[in-house]
Protein backbone atom coordinates (compact mmCIF):
# COMPACT_ATOMS: atom_id res chain seq x y z
CA UNK A 1 0.00 0.00 0.00
CA UNK A 2 1.26 3.13 -1.20
CA UNK A 3 2.18 6.28 1.94
CA UNK A 4 0.49 9.35 0.26
CA UNK A 5 1.44 11.35 3.52
CA UNK A 6 5.32 10.60 2.54
CA UNK A 7 6.05 13.07 -0.30
CA UNK A 8 7.28 12.17 -3.43
CA UNK A 9 10.21 14.97 -5.02
CA UNK A 10 10.03 15.31 -8.75
CA UNK A 11 12.46 17.68 -10.42
CA UNK A 12 11.12 18.65 -14.27
CA UNK A 13 14.11 18.50 -16.45
CA UNK A 14 12.38 20.96 -18.69
CA UNK A 15 14.35 23.60 -16.37
CA UNK A 16 17.92 22.10 -16.94
CA UNK A 17 20.42 22.53 -19.26
CA UNK A 18 19.57 20.16 -21.96
CA UNK A 19 23.80 20.69 -23.31
CA UNK A 20 24.53 18.31 -20.17
CA UNK A 21 21.50 16.55 -19.32
CA UNK A 22 22.88 13.72 -18.10
CA UNK A 23 24.88 15.39 -15.67
CA UNK A 24 21.78 17.48 -14.85
CA UNK A 25 19.54 14.14 -14.10
CA UNK A 26 22.49 12.81 -12.34
CA UNK A 27 21.91 15.89 -10.28
CA UNK A 28 18.81 16.01 -9.24
CA UNK A 29 19.15 12.39 -8.23
CA UNK A 30 22.27 12.86 -6.08
CA UNK A 31 19.92 15.91 -4.96
CA UNK A 32 17.59 13.96 -3.38
CA UNK A 33 14.84 13.50 -6.47
CA UNK A 34 13.00 10.52 -6.20
CA UNK A 35 11.68 10.90 -9.69
CA UNK A 36 12.36 12.65 -12.80
CA UNK A 37 9.88 14.30 -14.89
CA UNK A 38 10.09 15.18 -19.00
CA UNK A 39 7.89 17.70 -20.14
CA UNK A 40 7.25 16.44 -23.85
CA UNK A 41 5.69 19.20 -26.04
CA UNK A 42 4.32 18.93 -29.59
CA UNK A 43 4.01 22.62 -30.58
CA UNK A 44 0.28 21.96 -30.84
CA UNK A 45 -1.63 20.82 -27.89
CA UNK A 46 0.35 23.37 -25.90
CA UNK A 47 2.00 26.24 -27.81
CA UNK A 48 6.07 25.53 -27.27
CA UNK A 49 8.43 22.35 -28.65
CA UNK A 50 10.28 21.08 -25.79
CA UNK A 51 12.15 17.28 -26.37
CA UNK A 52 11.04 13.96 -27.65
CA UNK A 53 11.87 10.57 -27.30
CA UNK A 54 15.72 10.61 -28.08
CA UNK A 55 16.23 12.76 -25.46
CA UNK A 56 14.29 10.64 -23.17
CA UNK A 57 16.19 7.60 -24.31
CA UNK A 58 19.56 9.49 -23.21
CA UNK A 59 17.95 10.67 -20.18
CA UNK A 60 17.19 6.91 -19.25
CA UNK A 61 21.22 6.27 -20.20
CA UNK A 62 22.74 8.36 -18.25
CA UNK A 63 20.95 7.16 -15.06
CA UNK A 64 19.42 3.97 -16.17
CA UNK A 65 17.81 3.82 -12.58
CA UNK A 66 15.88 6.61 -12.44
CA UNK A 67 12.04 6.35 -12.53
CA UNK A 68 11.17 8.68 -15.26
CA UNK A 69 7.44 10.31 -14.88
CA UNK A 70 6.58 11.29 -18.79
CA UNK A 71 4.13 13.72 -19.15
CA UNK A 72 2.89 14.11 -22.77
CA UNK A 73 1.63 17.10 -23.86
CA UNK A 74 0.57 16.01 -27.01
CA UNK A 75 -2.76 16.16 -29.30
CA UNK A 76 -2.39 12.70 -29.96
CA UNK A 77 -0.57 10.73 -27.45
CA UNK A 78 -1.93 7.44 -28.44
CA UNK A 79 0.07 7.46 -31.68
CA UNK A 80 3.40 7.97 -30.18
CA UNK A 81 3.56 7.12 -26.21
CA UNK A 82 5.16 3.68 -27.35
CA UNK A 83 8.06 6.02 -28.39
CA UNK A 84 8.55 7.07 -24.68
CA UNK A 85 8.17 3.37 -23.69
CA UNK A 86 11.03 2.14 -25.96
CA UNK A 87 12.88 5.16 -24.24
CA UNK A 88 12.72 4.27 -21.17
CA UNK A 89 9.97 6.07 -19.66
CA UNK A 90 8.41 4.85 -16.09
CA UNK A 91 5.26 6.05 -16.22
CA UNK A 92 3.77 8.10 -18.95
CA UNK A 93 1.08 10.62 -18.13
CA UNK A 94 -1.86 11.30 -20.80
CA UNK A 95 -4.40 14.40 -21.04
CA UNK A 96 -7.87 14.01 -21.10
CA UNK A 97 -8.20 16.94 -23.15
CA UNK A 98 -6.07 15.68 -25.92
CA UNK A 99 -7.89 14.35 -28.91
CA UNK A 100 -7.59 10.27 -28.12
CA UNK A 101 -9.83 7.76 -26.89
CA UNK A 102 -8.80 7.98 -23.31
CA UNK A 103 -9.69 4.53 -21.58
CA UNK A 104 -8.32 2.89 -24.38
CA UNK A 105 -4.74 4.83 -24.36
CA UNK A 106 -5.06 3.98 -20.53
CA UNK A 107 -5.36 0.29 -21.34
CA UNK A 108 -2.54 0.31 -24.06
CA UNK A 109 0.07 2.38 -21.78
CA UNK A 110 -0.12 -0.46 -19.18
CA UNK A 111 -0.56 -3.24 -21.59
CA UNK A 112 3.11 -1.70 -22.74
CA UNK A 113 4.36 -2.19 -19.40
CA UNK A 114 4.50 1.43 -18.23
CA UNK A 115 2.08 2.86 -15.36
CA UNK A 116 -0.53 5.21 -16.52
CA UNK A 117 -1.21 8.64 -15.33
CA UNK A 118 -4.15 10.98 -16.87
CA UNK A 119 -3.69 14.94 -16.41
CA UNK A 120 -5.92 17.59 -16.45
CA UNK A 121 -5.74 21.43 -17.49
CA UNK A 122 -6.98 24.38 -15.03
CA UNK A 123 -9.57 24.69 -16.97
CA UNK A 124 -11.14 21.24 -17.04
CA UNK A 125 -13.43 19.98 -14.37
CA UNK A 126 -12.53 17.19 -12.76
CA UNK A 127 -15.99 15.49 -13.72
CA UNK A 128 -14.15 14.69 -17.16
CA UNK A 129 -11.29 12.30 -15.56
CA UNK A 130 -14.24 10.57 -12.80
CA UNK A 131 -14.11 7.61 -15.54
CA UNK A 132 -11.13 7.10 -15.25
CA UNK A 133 -9.66 6.85 -12.01
CA UNK A 134 -9.91 2.99 -12.05
CA UNK A 135 -7.40 2.43 -14.65
CA UNK A 136 -4.96 5.08 -13.23
CA UNK A 137 -2.09 4.90 -11.26
CA UNK A 138 -1.52 8.75 -10.87
CA UNK A 139 -3.81 11.74 -11.46
CA UNK A 140 -1.67 14.77 -12.11
CA UNK A 141 -3.84 17.99 -11.47
CA UNK A 142 -1.84 20.55 -13.55
CA UNK A 143 -1.33 23.93 -11.30
CA UNK A 144 -0.44 26.06 -14.69
CA UNK A 145 -1.82 26.03 -17.72
CA UNK A 146 0.98 23.82 -19.71
CA UNK A 147 3.51 25.02 -21.98
CA UNK A 148 6.12 26.67 -20.04
CA UNK A 149 8.14 26.13 -16.80
CA UNK A 150 8.52 29.27 -14.57
CA UNK A 151 4.66 30.33 -13.80
CA UNK A 152 2.98 30.80 -11.02
CA UNK A 153 0.87 28.15 -9.01
CA UNK A 154 -2.89 28.51 -9.77
CA UNK A 155 -4.13 27.70 -6.11
CA UNK A 156 -7.81 29.00 -6.72
CA UNK A 157 -8.39 27.28 -9.87
CA UNK A 158 -7.00 23.52 -8.82
CA UNK A 159 -6.60 22.50 -5.11
CA UNK A 160 -10.66 21.98 -5.28
CA UNK A 161 -9.82 19.15 -7.95
CA UNK A 162 -6.89 17.88 -5.94
CA UNK A 163 -9.62 17.79 -2.87
CA UNK A 164 -12.00 15.85 -5.39
CA UNK A 165 -9.30 13.42 -6.15
CA UNK A 166 -8.52 12.83 -2.47
CA UNK A 167 -12.44 12.15 -2.00
CA UNK A 168 -12.71 10.07 -4.44
CA UNK A 169 -9.57 8.07 -3.69
CA UNK A 170 -11.37 7.13 -0.77
CA UNK A 171 -14.78 6.70 -1.46
CA UNK A 172 -13.74 4.46 -4.08
CA UNK A 173 -11.48 2.87 -2.82
CA UNK A 174 -8.76 3.31 -4.93
CA UNK A 175 -5.06 3.95 -4.69
CA UNK A 176 -3.66 6.17 -7.72
CA UNK A 177 -0.86 9.29 -6.96
CA UNK A 178 -2.28 12.62 -7.14
CA UNK A 179 0.50 14.96 -8.26
CA UNK A 180 1.30 18.56 -9.18
CA UNK A 181 2.74 20.08 -11.54
CA UNK A 182 3.50 24.01 -12.39
CA UNK A 183 4.67 26.88 -10.30
CA UNK A 184 5.62 24.06 -6.96
CA UNK A 185 8.29 25.87 -4.59
CA UNK A 186 8.80 25.72 -1.02
CA UNK A 187 5.50 27.43 -0.30
CA UNK A 188 3.08 25.72 -2.61
CA UNK A 189 4.28 22.57 -1.76
CA UNK A 190 2.69 22.81 1.52
CA UNK A 191 -0.77 24.05 -0.12
CA UNK A 192 -0.20 21.19 -2.57
CA UNK A 193 0.20 18.90 0.22
CA UNK A 194 -2.32 20.10 2.67
CA UNK A 195 -4.93 19.70 -0.33
CA UNK A 196 -3.89 16.02 -0.64
CA UNK A 197 -1.01 15.79 -3.06
CA UNK A 198 2.01 13.56 -2.52
CA UNK A 199 4.04 13.93 -5.60
CA UNK A 200 5.28 17.30 -6.67
CA UNK A 201 7.01 18.22 -9.81
CA UNK A 202 9.57 21.29 -9.61
CA UNK A 203 11.56 22.53 -12.49
CA UNK A 204 12.80 26.32 -11.92
CA UNK A 205 12.97 26.21 -8.30
CA UNK A 206 15.17 23.42 -7.85
CA UNK A 207 17.19 23.94 -11.00
CA UNK A 208 17.76 27.18 -10.52
CA UNK A 209 17.86 27.03 -6.91
CA UNK A 210 21.48 27.72 -5.58
CA UNK A 211 21.81 24.27 -4.05
CA UNK A 212 19.37 21.82 -4.95
CA UNK A 213 19.74 19.32 -2.30
CA UNK A 214 18.54 21.98 0.31
CA UNK A 215 15.77 22.85 -1.85
CA UNK A 216 14.55 19.57 -2.53
CA UNK A 217 15.14 19.00 1.54
CA UNK A 218 12.93 22.37 2.08
CA UNK A 219 10.45 20.88 0.10
CA UNK A 220 9.78 17.54 2.35
CA UNK A 221 8.63 19.21 5.41
C1 LIG B 1 4.55 22.95 -17.58
C2 LIG B 1 5.24 21.62 -17.36
C3 LIG B 1 5.93 21.53 -16.06
C4 LIG B 1 7.08 22.46 -15.85
C5 LIG B 1 6.95 23.05 -14.49
O1 LIG B 1 3.98 22.93 -18.85
O2 LIG B 1 4.30 20.56 -17.45
O3 LIG B 1 6.34 20.20 -15.76
O4 LIG B 1 8.35 21.85 -15.93
O5 LIG B 1 7.87 24.05 -14.37
P1 LIG B 1 7.93 25.00 -13.08
O6 LIG B 1 8.23 24.14 -11.91
O7 LIG B 1 9.06 25.90 -13.46
O8 LIG B 1 6.62 25.69 -12.96
ZN1 LIG C 1 4.90 18.45 -16.66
Amino acid sequence: MVDFNQRIIVPSLLASDYSRVGEEARRALDAGGDWLHCDIMDGHFVDNISFGPEFVSAVHRSVPEAYLDVHLMLTRPDRYFSRFVDAGAGGITVHVEADHDVGETLVKIREAGCRPGLTLNPATPFEEVEPFLEQIDLLLVMTVVPGFGGQSFMEKETMPKVEAACAARRARGLSFHIEVDGGIDGETVGTAAAHGANVMVAGTSLFKAPDMASAIAAMRD
